[in-house]
């Protein structure tokens, strides 16, 4: 048993033994670890803030890891902490070698990365390759000096179409709405060329067919690696190489906003782009310790992604395909299969996630009605709003499902809460891009940034001490706060505990998935090692299988039923 004090809150007990992460003198030793790890994704800015200034920081995360070891997470992954002016929430670096001021100092980092493995816990740092902020030096440069200079070349600068160069140079889209082109202002003051984004146009474009940009992310690489971090989450992976015939190209609006189309885009998932990863592969084997990558590629098909975990490529990969898959137990065993299909066949594992900061949390998504493209957000008058109760059941069972799945599995910060997504924010509060951008028309990704509500009783639910949270609170989220859910052992939180230690006890992301019997209609009903694991995703309560001992319900059971939405693990009595 381990206890730990909470810095700032109260005093948190273990009563289950912490998951197995590995232990400080395990630390690097432990082959292979991100193919079986639960990874925790941390969103610095809404996690815990230490300065009063309203945005959390490292050091409010490191004064909180004693939590996230009693939770039993193997890694955390921080979503960009560097240099930026924060006009993407930090997916737009100004400096990729430095922390900014709101989050801490580099000082700062080390520290949390040493508490961290002290814990056992493993690190890994968002790396944004695709594109910089329009602060960023090179950019500057870029802007301060003439059509074909060399610093200019770093960037996707054209000139634009039409007799007077007035028009953009093809009709390319950003992600977040809008022309991906936007035209400068040359140093003599006349119109000028333009420039590629596909996100907001504060994110010029990297050229990532120019060595010297190869060169300086292999340095970027390694100073994080030199300081000891244990992997990357890289940033639009499938993005960063562009047809460099740049035709035009028409999206198809019903498929998912951030790719993901049958046929690819020419600004995504061009061949080239995997010899960056081929070269940064090698990269991370210069170090010792067994350092990941995991990419951010928003493809059609797992078979696709599974392009980026090759051998000599990528660790891991997002399933995107499995986030997306509604709760429907013929969509899920598909979705289960092509994955560990396809990530097999490349001796990858298969990774699982269900929240991120880009998708609307599960806790809602999965009682909504209506349509819900990816990064589109939504607003209060969402179809199937709100249904909190079926919402969170659901949410229980997917993750009790999920983290039954062999491979590596992604949580989100506040899921572990029952978090449910902030779909009434005032518009006036909003501040992601995607609404700027689309005047409102798709309400961006805010409703999953909200921060975490630590203390009940607590002003900004002990979030920030002092400041306004740069995103309201729902008063709602006091009966879900952490320090309620500690006591509380039927909580989302306990339940997160207890999966945690129980899947680490049964070493369930290195076992196999065998389909049994019962697996069938609104059943999803399987074993992997000594569990077995069954979940109800229908309308029905349905019967527990006889001669199992219960280990974990997400849900009160009825006598001998299963009830609707709820996922219990079993263990077959002995003999
Ligand atoms: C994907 C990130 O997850 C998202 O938050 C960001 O806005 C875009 N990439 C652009 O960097």
């Amino acid at each position: 048993m381990t206890v730990h004090q909470d810095l700032r809150t109260s005093t948190f007990t273990a009563d289950v033994a912490p998951r197995g992460a590995a232990t400080t003198e395990e630390h690097g030793t432990a082959a292979e670890w991100w193919r079986s790890a639960v990874i925790y994704q941390i969103y610095p800015r809404s996690f815990s803030d230490s300065t009063g200034d309203g945005i959390g920081d490292l050091p409010g995360i490191t004064a909180r890891l004693g939590e996230l070891h009693g939770l039993g997470v193997d890694a955390i992954w921080l979503s960009p902490f560097m240099t930026s002016p924060q006009k993407d929430a930090g997916y737009d670096v100004a400096d990729y070698c430095d922390v900014d001021p709101i989050f801490g100092t580099l000082a700062d980092f080390d520290t949390l990365l040493a508490r961290a493995h002290e814990f056992g816990i493993r690190v890994i740092v968002d790396l944004v390759p695709n594109h910089s902020s329009d602060q960023h030096e090179w950019f500057r440069q870029a802007l301060a000096t003439a059509p074909g200079s060399p610093e200019r070349a770093r960037y996707i600068f054209r000139d634009g179409s039409g007799a007077q160069g007035e028009e953009p140079p093809n009709n390319w889209q950003s992600i977040f709405g809008g022309p991906a082109w936007t035209r400068i202002t040359e140093p003599d003051g006349t119109p000028g060329q333009w420039y590629l984004h596909l996100f907001d146009s504060s994110q010029p474009d990297f050229d990532w067919s120019k060595d010297e940009v190869k060169e300086e992310f292999r340095r970027i690489l390694r100073f994080w690696l030199d300081r000891g971090v244990d992997g990357f989450r890289v940033d639009v992976a499938h993005g960063l190489v562009k047809d460099q015939d740049f035709p035009d190209y028409t999206p198809d609006v019903d498929a998912a906003s951030m790719g993901g189309e049958e046929t690819p885009a020419p600004y995504f998932e061009q061949t080239e782009v995997h010899e960056v990863y081929r070269d940064w592969r090698l990269v991370l084997e210069e170090y010792e310790g067994d350092r990941a990558l995991c990419g951010e590629a928003w493809v059609s098909s797992v078979e696709k992604a599974a392009l980026w975990v090759r051998p000599d490529e990528m660790h891991q990969t997002f399933n995107f395909q499995y986030l997306e898959t509604p709760w429907d137990a013929g969509q899920l065993r598909g979705v289960i299969d092509d994955s560990l299909h396809a990530f097999n066949s490349v001796g990858a594992p298969s990774t699982w996630v269900l929240s991120n900061h880009d998708v609307v949390r599960h806790a809602t998504r999965l009682s909504l009605t209506g349509e819900n493209p990816q990064g589109s957000g939504i607003g209060p008058d969402h179809p199937g709003l709100p249904d909190r109760q079926t919402g969170l059941a659901r949410a229980r069972a997917a993750t009790a499902l999920m983290l039954a799945l062999p491979g590596s599995s992604y949580i989100y910060q506040g899921e572990e809460l029952g978090l449910d997504e902030v779909h009434d924010l005032p518009d006036a509060a909003r501040q992601d891009p995607t609404w700027f951008r689309t005047a409102g028309e798709r309400f961006g990704r805010d409703g999953c940034r909200v921060p975490l509500p630590w203390v009940a009783d607590a002003d900004t639910f002990g979030f920030t001490a002092g400041g306004t949270p740069w995103l309201p609170q729902p008063e709602r989220w006091k009966s879900l706060a952490r320090d309620v859910q500690r006591v509380d052992p039927d909580s989302t939180l306990n339940l997160y505990r207890r999966m945690l230690a129980l899947r680490a006890e049964h070493d369930l992301g290195l076992g196999q998935l065998r389909w049994l019997p019962g697996n069938e209609g609104s059943v999803l009903m399987f074993a992997n090692q000594d569990v077995t694991v069954l979940a109800n995703t229908g309308t029905q309560p349905v019967a527990l299988p006889a001669e199992h001992d219960v280990l974990l319900a997400t849900a009160a059971l009825k006598g001998a039923e299963v009830p609707a939405d709820c996922t219990v693990w079993l263990r077959r009595h002995a003999g």
